[in-house]
């Protein structure tokens, strides 16, 4: 039965029970059931009159959701870090707090950075399928060499939390660091990075990482000719966001050799298509956005956005807020 008395909220997908328990117990809570993102339709009409909005990196959030919801929206919480799927500037203007959950996925996101950066290195992801594929046939002395990740250098574009523990891990395989980013960075030098400008950064790593957070400075920033500077045997990882990293750009540079390898966790368009030409090459491996995805992680990561959610919908200061501008 529906409690007139309590605010309304959207959660646009399932989420941990224990989560949507904590929203459902101050709120009335409209549930997007399917494991599937929204449709645009249904979030623009189920959010009217909400006061609170739950969404997740594949929901856009914009303008025409925040007039669909009109002046009840107290609270937009979004179960990410990165929240360029959502309208910043708008929902200052509409007065309206913009929660993510910083920290908590740091870690998680830089191991998988690890296992992606030594999978792509060491052709783990080839050289299993050649075994399922009944391919080994004897140990062969040049057979599925791959390159060291020990002792290499290792660019790193955009030393923020995320960066720096990645850079704190590849410490421990003798890598020499090297990072670029808006500005140096006071506690890099602690890790043994050094800043250089990112065209230096390209021509000098054997493996370049991208952490830096998608906005309208960083979309396309590694393009065709990003990809020329770097080594012909020079791998990059992305496990920030796909568009990045110019897709299309990429897929020439691997197929003629103009770079060595990739390592994707993060495409563009997610998903990318079953069909696409980059994963029919054998240099390449693509993941499926799961950077944070540890149990441990995500479990956090829903609970921090309802603490957002319902510290918005009081009226409180969200503990996680983009804009915090909106308090004025
Ligand atoms: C984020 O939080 O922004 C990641 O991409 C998903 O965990």
């Amino acid at each position: 039965m529906r409690d007139a008395t309590l605010p309304t909220v959207l959660v646009t997908r399932r989420v941990p029970q224990p989560v949507l328990d904590r929203i459902a117990a101050v709120a009335d809570m409209r549930l997007w059931e399917e494991d599937r993102p929204i449709p645009r339709e249904v979030l623009l009409d189920w959010v009217r009159g909400c006061a609170g909005l739950y969404s997740l990196l594949t929901d856009r959030v914009d303008e025409e959701v925040l007039r669909a919801a009109g002046p009840s929206l107290k609270v937009v919480s979004n179960m990410a870090v990165g929240y360029d799927n959502i309208d910043v500037p708008a929902c200052t203007a509409h007065g309206v707090p913009v929660g993510n959950t910083p920290g908590v996925l740091t870690e998680t996101t830089a191991d998988l950075t690890l296992a992606l950066l030594l999978a792509t290195a060491r052709r783990i992801v080839e050289a299993a399928e050649f075994v399922k594929a009944g391919r080994w046939v004897t140990w062969r002395p040049m057979e599925l060499t791959g390159q060291d990740v020990h002792g290499s250098t290792v660019g790193i574009i955009g030393m923020g939390r995320i960066g720096k523990a990645v850079a704190r891990r590849l410490r421990g395989f003798d890598c020499q660091i090297i990072y670029t980013d808006t500005q140096p960075d006071p506690e890099a030098g602690a890790l043994g990075a050094g800043y250089v400008e990112l065209d230096s950064l390209l021509k000098a790593s054997d493996f370049v990482l991208v952490h830096c957070p998608l906005n309208e400075q960083t979309r396309g920033l590694i393009g065709a000719r990003e990809l020329a500077l770097m080594k012909p045997t020079a791998v990059l990882i992305n496990t920030a966001r796909g568009p990045i990293v110019d897709q299309e750009a990429l897929l020439d540079a691997l197929q003629r050799g103009v770079i060595g390898g990739a390592g994707l966790d993060v495409t563009d368009p997610e998903p990318i298509p079953p069909d696409h030409p980059l994963l029919k090459l054998d240099n390449v491996v693509v993941l499926p956005h799961i950077g944070s995805a540890s149990v441990a992680t995500r479990t956090r990561m829903a609970h921090m956005a309802a603490d957002n959610l319902i510290a918005g919908l009081r009226g409180e200061r969200l503990p996680h807020c983009v804009n915090p501008e909106v308090y004025g």
